[in-house]
């Protein structure tokens, strides 16, 4: 009966920003179940740049733990969980990754995407132990690719690590099924730099430098463009990592060791931070680096747009991480975002894929728990400058 009820209110609710949309209204909800469904169009895209949401039909992305959903739900101390770290608190949740999770109900860039498009493929589903890969090695990551399916994150990541994640992810998209990998519109999105900023303080690591997280970026694309057809890459910026560092100081929700406030996991995942406050402040400095590199590299890429392919930038996440409530970040940790940072994240891309470069937010954002989706309308397009 109360189901029924909901259901008559949800399609009411439909119907009335239909028509707002169709009078031209912009519409944003807080659930992607209430956009309306964008009417089909006859013929299909004659061009990426006319790439509406319900065109695309495979969804990929590259990244770091934080795009394989490590430690996500965090630690459940209400079903008698102790609070130590345990075996099931280190597992990747890559079904609800902000970019590429596809379990039900998940808030995410996928499903909302597969809102428009039903038969959408590539998306993670469901959770496994965290994996990691060796660094001489080529072929030793263990990848579940019943899991993963096109999420082709390493944890522990740096964009030098994105080449791996493409040995991975290439094969795998040729072999979906349901896919024309030749005419099937794509969409992979790519977020890098965390671990790059923090692995800085180390003695001359040279694989983190500006130029070389640069190159290694333009690389992964360069591979994209060359092997994959009809494919829109959605480069997003990095964001300053450091501000997880104050706002997790003697913190005890972040379940440091023995209870000791200065035993907080992040400090060891981070090795910056066991470095000084001007360490801290270099990683920011660095971050602001990169995202000016990733800048270069979107008009690089821009400049090369074809009718198969093209790229969109997310301009340097502008997120505000010393503001964040601590319930949006793991409790495992304190290093990762757990559930709601991950949905915020979903809805700030999401909403920036349908604007211009010029239009996309230039302001600090602060967490927003109940930050709009926008419903995109016929005509919207994801936007290629
Ligand atoms: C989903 O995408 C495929 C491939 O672009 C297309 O053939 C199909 O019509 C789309 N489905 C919907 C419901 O839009
Ligand atoms: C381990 O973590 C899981 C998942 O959070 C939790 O359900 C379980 O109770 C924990 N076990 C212990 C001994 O803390
Ligand atoms: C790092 O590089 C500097 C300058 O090239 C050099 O003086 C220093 O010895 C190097 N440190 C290590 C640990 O290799
Ligand atoms: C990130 O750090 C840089 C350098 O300190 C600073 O200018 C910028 O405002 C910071 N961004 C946010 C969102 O805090």
């Amino acid at each position: 009966m109360f189901n029924n009820n909901k259901n008559i209110f949800t399609l009411f609710n439909i119907l009335i920003l239909s028509v707002l949309i169709r009078l031209g209204f912009s519409v944003s909800v807080s659930n992607i179940g209430d956009c309306p469904p964008i009417p089909a169009r006859s013929n299909g895209p004659a061009s990426i740049r006319d790439l509406r949401p319900d065109d695309i039909k495979v969804i990929g992305a590259l990244g770091d733990s934080i795009m394989a959903g490590f430690a996500l739900e965090g630690i459940n101390t209400d079903t008698g969980g102790t609070g130590l770290l345990n075996l099931s608190s280190i597992t990747e949740f890559r079904g609800k990754s902000w970019g590429i999770g596809g379990d039900e109900g998940a808030v995410t860039l996928a499903n909302f995407v597969k809102h428009y498009n039903s038969s959408l493929e590539g998306s993670a589903v469901g959770k496994h132990f965290v994996f990691f890969c060796s660094e001489e090695k080529d072929d030793d990551c263990k990848y579940k690719p019943d899991v993963d399916i096109l999420d082709g994150a390493i944890s522990g990541g740096i964009a030098k690590t994105l080449d791996k994640e493409l040995d991975y992810l290439i094969p795998r998209m040729t072999r979906l099924p349901n896919v024309n990998f030749v005419t099937d519109w794509k969409m992979i999105t790519i977020q890098i730099g965390s671990n790059d900023q923090c692995a800085s303080c180390s003695d001359n690591n040279t694989d983190v430098t500006v130029d070389a997280y640069a190159g290694y970026v333009d690389a992964a694309i360069e591979r994209i463009r060359n092997n994959i057809p009809r494919v829109i890459v959605n480069l997003v910026g990095t964001f300053n990592v450091s501000g997880v560092y104050d706002l997790t100081t003697g913190q005890e929700y972040c379940h440091p060791f023995f209870n000791n406030p200065d035993w907080i996991i992040n400090r060891v995942e981070c090795a910056c931070f066991q470095g000084t406050e001007q360490d801290r402040a270099n990683m920011d400095t660095l971050s602001a680096q990169y995202s000016a590199k990733l800048h270069e590299i979107y008009q690089k890429y821009n400049a090369q747009q074809s009718d198969e392919f093209a790229i969109t930038f997310n301009p340097a996440l502008n997120l505000n991480i010393g503001n964040l409530p601590l319930k949006a970040l793991s409790n495992v940790d304190c290093f990762h975002p757990g559930k709601l940072a991950h949905e915020w994240v979903a809805k700030i891309v999401w909403n920036n894929l349908f604007k211009s470069q010029a239009e996309k937010p230039k302001e600090i954002l602060n967490y927003d728990e109940n930050l709009e989706i926008y419903c995109p309308t016929e005509s919207d397009t994801i936007r290629i400058d």
